[in-house]
């Protein structure tokens, strides 16, 4: 295990698709508000952010996924995001990335470094 990985939860709770599960995470000594998702059997991490007005994406509190299910919805103005790279694909922030967060999987949780 490295030094300072903090667990955010259990593997489980990820399903592909749906909910996510929000964190916060330290960066550059101060916590910001962060989420996990599943996509694609994989955790992908972001600062919860959106790009265009700097609200966080998710109206309901783990609900970042647009009905598709294929990208990370904006609930203020509809940005899409693409899951896998956080690229806004659609809406006034296009071309924008949301701030990835390293999350990794072991172990039957998941887990992020605390300044990354
Ligand atoms: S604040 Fe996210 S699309 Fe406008």
């Amino acid at each position: 295990m490295v030094g300072h990985e903090r667990l955010i939860c259990s593997s489980a709770e990820l399903v592909d698709g749906g909910d996510g599960v929000r964190f916060q995470v330290t960066r550059q000594g101060g916590s910001l508000p962060a989420f996990v998702v599943r996509w694609r059997a994989m955790p992908y991490a972001y600062v919860n952010e959106c790009q265009h007005q700097s609200t966080e994406l998710d109206w309901n509190a783990g609900d970042f996924f647009d009905e598709s299910k294929l990208y990370l919805m904006c609930a203020t103005h509809g940005a899409l995001y693409d899951p896998g790279s956080g690229l806004c694909v659609s809406g006034p922030c296009h071309g924008a990335r949301l701030t990835p967060v390293k999350v990794c999987e072991r172990d039957g949780g998941i887990f992020c470094a605390e300044d990354g």
